[in-house]
């Protein structure tokens, strides 16, 4: 059961999901709240790291106080000392007056230090200065100044091993590390997660730009689900928003969406998640790649059908005019070429399993010289099956 407190924080910020994880992440960041403990918020690059310090900053007696932000990978070397702490007038070219630092100007606040791990061993030490005792000083300055700053830091880099490589000071993550919160990646959070977060970043897409939101049939449902999300739930948005704008059918099918997901990044192979009529039980990875191929031959073929199609105008680029919306890119017909005969003929051409099978067992051979003892153990199957699979397909 799941608190209503976490299920009004995730109204409030617009957090969607149903993630234990999650949940849990949201429940320790209220917990810690009220005190003021320095928190650290650790997960990959865009699971959502950004609205936990205002979770925390708001649910704290400090909520009427500053909340800065602060991205420590973007700032400069040189100057983000003086951001944090501030400097004296003079204290260095271009220093023409004094500048108060966020941890002055966020006295009785929060300051969120996203990225942290970037910051350069000298500022490190600053930082666990202020943290222990809400001293600093500024650039070029001699006196001790203090504030009371609650901080929330960040990092997608796994400190601990910053920390063994010398980058990151041991103290200073003992003492950021006081509360860990760990926010889960996108492809630990489940299909209901994914499916939700994209219906929402559809949804938000179709009133922006006031068409149909698009829907996913269950093959595509099925890929995205597979699909690693190694930049998270900001990939999925970016996608979402991409796939919004650009597809003119606002039922996405599965061909459809492979388009638009890198073939590197499948976790599990496509093919496992299809749901054909005659869906095959892949028993080997080499069954698994034959089919890889075959369906990459299929949508080659289908893609220069498509393009032969388009050429000789069979295929309408633009589509009938529809009342219902205007889609926000215009798409023109291409200017006819002349050189469409050739595409006539290799519409039909399609290369099956057994071709693609055949073909690889004639290129053993070929490399080890007809040694079928060879042949075989670089094709990972035994001897007697080649011997088989050379009579089959009639090799010899
Ligand atoms: N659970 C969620 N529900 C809705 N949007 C989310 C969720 N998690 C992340 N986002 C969105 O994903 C994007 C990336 O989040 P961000 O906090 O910037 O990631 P990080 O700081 O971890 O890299 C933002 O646009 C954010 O609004
Ligand atoms: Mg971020």
């Amino acid at each position: 059961m799941v608190k209503t407190d976490v299920q009004q924080i995730k109204q409030r910020f617009g957090i969607i999901g149903h993630n234990p994880n999650l949940d849990r992440a949201i429940d320790v960041a209220l917990q810690v709240a009220p005190t003021d403990l320095s928190v650290l918020i650790t997960g990959e690059s865009g699971v959502g790291k950004e609205t936990f310090p205002q979770i925390i900053h708001q649910n704290s007696a400090r909520k009427h106080g500053q909340y800065i932000a602060v991205n420590c990978g973007a700032i400069p070397e040189g100057t983000i000392d003086s951001e944090l702490f501030g400097h004296e007038k003079g204290s260095f070219t271009g220093a023409l007056a004094d500048r108060k630092g966020y941890f002055e100007v966020a006295d009785g606040g929060t300051i969120f230090l996203d990225e942290v791990g970037e910051l350069p061993i000298p500022t490190q030490a600053r930082l666990l200065r202020v943290l222990e005792s809400g001293e600093f000083i500024k650039v070029g300055s001699s006196k001790v100044l203090k504030t009371n700053v609650r901080i929330v830091a960040a990092t997608n880099v796994n400190l601990v091993q910053a920390v063994g490589e010398g980058k990151f000071r041991e103290d200073l993550y003992y003492r950021l590390n006081t509360v860990p919160i760990q926010i889960p990646p996108l492809r630990e959070r489940g299909a209901e997660d994914i499916l939700l977060l994209f219906r929402k970043f559809a949804g938000d897409c179709a009133e922006k730009y006031r068409m149909p939101a698009i829907r996913l049939d269950d093959e595509a449902k099925n890929l995205l689900v597979a699909y690693r999300w190694p930049g998270n739930v900001r990939e999925l948005k970016n996608l979402t928003e991409r796939i919004s704008v650009i597809e003119e059918d606002r039922d996405l099918t599965g061909p459809v969406l492979r388009q638009y997901l890198p073939d590197l990044n499948m976790e599990k192979l496509p093919v496992l998640v299809r749901q054909d009529p005659d869906q095959k039980i892949f028993n080997s990875e080499r069954e698994i790649l034959y089919q890889v191929l075959f369906d990459m031959k299929k949508d080659v073929t289908e893609l220069k059908k498509l393009v032969h199609d388009i050429m000789t105008g069979s295929h309408p680029l633009v589509p009938e005019e529809d009342p219902g919306y205007s889609h926000p890119i215009n798409a023109r017909p291409m200017p006819m070429e002349p050189h469409i005969q050739e595409a006539e003929d290799v519409v039909e051409e399609t290369l099956s399993l057994e071709d693609v099978e055949k073909e690889m067992i004639r290129k053993a051979l070929e490399r080890h010289n007809g040694r079928r003892k060879n042949a075989a153990a670089d094709l990972k199957i035994s001897e007697r099956t080649l011997y088989r699979k050379i009579k089959e397909y009639e090799l010899e």
